[in-house]
């Protein structure tokens, strides 16, 4: 499984962190920007969605100040099932449930460590099926 990763300048300190921690675990990940001071969401948001919708065993990862501009940007894109997660019980479910194929934080709303716990909850759950998903299939007829 690769990440795939994207940010506004408002999320960018928090997707280093995650990178670090990507890297320490040996997980294959891109890095599809910001790297700079002044940056759009909805851009990154957009990029991230894209690349999601048409990449094979991929989880994306969108960071901006809330998590929320980002999070309206992604959901645009057809397939895209983006998770915007600020507690354990959001990752759990996000994965249990809705199968989310794009994780939301906001880097100056969460810490590091909430952050990184938060994706190791989703990554260790498993999405239950059955009466979720035609609610999933439903979502872009
Ligand atoms: C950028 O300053 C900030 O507005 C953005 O990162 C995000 O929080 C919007 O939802």
């Amino acid at each position: 499984m690769k990440f795939i990763l994207a940010s506004d300048h408002g999320g960018y300190e928090l997707k280093q962190k995650i990178k670090e921690f990507l890297e320490l675990n040996n997980y294959e990940y891109e890095d599809l920007g910001c790297n700079s001071e002044n940056s759009s969401y909805a851009e990154y948001g957009k990029k991230l969605a894209n690349k999601i919708s048409t990449s094979k065993n991929s989880l994306g990862i969108g960071v901006c100040g809330t998590g929320l501009g980002i999070s309206f940007a992604v959901n645009r894109v057809k397939g895209i099932r983006g998770a915007r997660i600020t507690s354990i019980e959001d990752a759990k479910l996000a994965k249990i449930h809705n199968n989310a194929n794009i994780l939301l934080f906001g880097g100056r709303q969460q810490s590091t460590s909430e952050v990184i716990e938060m994706i190791d909850t989703f990554l260790k759950n498993e999405f239950e099926g059955g009466r979720h998903n035609s609610r999933i299939e439903e979502l872009d007829k």
